[in-house]
């Protein structure tokens, strides 16, 4: 009996953290690119780079980012619906002109791959804009939509906004 114990111990100690590492493994793979959080001993590291700014900037930031969030939702409710006007609008309205209204302060604040995401991220909302307005067919729309929003999360596994006053 005691050697039954035993054994289902042993067992238990072999085969559940094979289990465990193989799902995170996984997890990894599909949702997390290089440079974001690790999970070590199920805690999970913050491994995402600071960019410092102020609160305002982190603020007006946030206040951006949750707009763009939007406006892809408008974007697909265009694409839906067959109205090209509400795309390209909404895409936009996500465009460099967005990133230009920033204040002068911020930019040069931005590490060089957080600022080439961010150019790639608006750069191909307005084309999606464009396309919007001439495109026969909503295919392109989506495949261009699918690849930005891989920049998207690229760059939210790989910063966070740190407030430095
Ligand atoms: C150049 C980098 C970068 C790109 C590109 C980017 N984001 Fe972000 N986003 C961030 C960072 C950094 C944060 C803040 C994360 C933190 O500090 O924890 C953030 C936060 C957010 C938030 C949370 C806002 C809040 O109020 O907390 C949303 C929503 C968001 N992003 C949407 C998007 C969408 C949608 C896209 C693509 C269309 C996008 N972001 C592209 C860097 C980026």
């Amino acid at each position: 009996m005691r050697g039954l114990i035993l054994l289902v111990a042993l067992a238990l100690v072999v085969f559940v953290p094979a289990w465990s590492q193989r799902a995170s493994t996984d997890a990894e793979h599909v949702t997390a690119p290089e440079g974001s959080g690790s999970n070590k001993g199920g805690v999970m590291a913050d491994q995402r780079q600071l960019v410092q700014v102020s609160e305002q900037e982190r603020l007006l930031l946030l206040h951006n980012m949750a707009d763009m969030m939007a406006n892809v939702a408008s974007i697909l409710d265009g694409l839906a619906a067959n109205d090209r006007n509400v795309v390209a609008k909404a895409a936009a309205a996500n465009g460099m002109a967005m990133m230009q209204n920033l204040p002068s302060s911020l930019p040069r604040k931005f590490p060089k791959s957080f600022a080439q995401m961010a150019q790639e991220t608006h750069n191909a909302f307005d084309q999606i804009a464009a396309e919007a307005k001439t495109s026969k067919s909503r295919q392109p729309i989506f495949k261009h939509l699918a690849n930005v929003l891989q920049t998207c999360v690229a760059c939210h596994a790989a910063y966070r906004f740190k407030s430095d006053h």
